[in-house]
């Protein structure tokens, strides 16, 4: 069940981020994102479960060198590289911490954002609470997640798309429909939600997909888990390495607005 076509070895996470970083989709939804926050000189924000940096350098630029910006993450070698990466930013500081009990005190920041954080965490909910704990009044907090559930890779036989993206939200994924439940938990927590924006990113291109969704790997595994059989995986990954291909899944950008 093997297919040349495909990547086969997990890059590192820290090499991970950094490609989805650099694609069309990446850097369309984080600018996207950016515009959602509002920024502005001499403010102070966050940037929860920053991985290596990767939107550290042009937060600060937003606030320029009156504002400071935050980057937090539970990883010690994710805060490490962060640290590498803007050692010579002045406003921006890293911190190791976790966003279900953030390291910060109440109503410090302007903004906070995160980005495909969310979708990994335990208490969703509870980090929302945090994040308003340490918002100020009239701050924002804007955040970025995919709905795995809504996955589509089109194949002849749409039982074998069906069964990888059902493996795919139950298995892989921690909170996989977090995307469509983000508005909900932020009201939860007490924010007011004034927009809800959907990115539907479309491959065309296998090898493209695969370095985001590791077409192979996951295939795998949910032979493994006894979502597909052997010959279903074959058959599946035949028909995607031969192409043509399409895959496409929503990604929700919400902005939430504390009182
Ligand atoms: C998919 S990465 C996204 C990183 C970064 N936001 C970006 O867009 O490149 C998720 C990040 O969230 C961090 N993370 C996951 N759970 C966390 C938690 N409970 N507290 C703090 N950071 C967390 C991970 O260590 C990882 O760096």
């Amino acid at each position: 069940m093997t297919s040349s076509a495909f990547e086969t070895v997990t890059p590192d996470p820290i090499t991970y981020l950094d490609r989805v970083a650099a694609t069309d989709l990446g850097r369309s939804y984080k600018s996207r994102m950016l515009d959602e926050l509002e920024i502005r000189p001499g403010q102070t924000v966050l940037d929860l479960g920053c991985g290596p940096g990767t939107d550290l350098s042009t937060l600060a630029e937003a606030v320029t060198a009156t504002g400071t910006v935050i980057g937090v993450d539970h990883d010690q070698d994710t805060v490490d590289a962060a640290r590498d990466r803007t050692a010579k930013q002045s406003a921006v500081t890293v911190r190791l911490g976790d966003v279900h009990d953030l390291p910060l005190p109440d109503h410090t920041a302007d903004r906070a954002r995160t980005d495909r954080v969310l979708q990994h965490v335990a208490d969703p909910a509870q980090a929302l609470r945090e994040v308003r704990r340490v918002l100020r009044p009239g701050g924002r907090l804007v955040m970025g997640e995919p709905d795995w559930s809504t996955l589509t890779v089109d194949h002849p036989d749409s039982g074998l798309s069906r069964a990888y993206t059902q493996y795919v939200t139950d298995e892989v994924v921690r909170n996989a429909r977090i995307g469509s439940q983000l508005a909900r938990l932020a009201a939860g927590a007490g924010f007011a939600v004034p927009a809800v924006i959907t990115v539907t990113p479309v491959f065309r291109d296998a090898q493209a997909a695969d370095k985001i969704l590791g077409l192979e790997r996951t295939t795998r595994r949910a032979v493994a888990a006894g979502y597909l059989t052997e010959e279903a995986a074959r058959r599946w990954l035949d028909h995607l390495a031969g192409g043509p291909f399409l895959a496409a899944v929503t990604f929700y950008i919400v902005v939430a607005e504390s009182s």
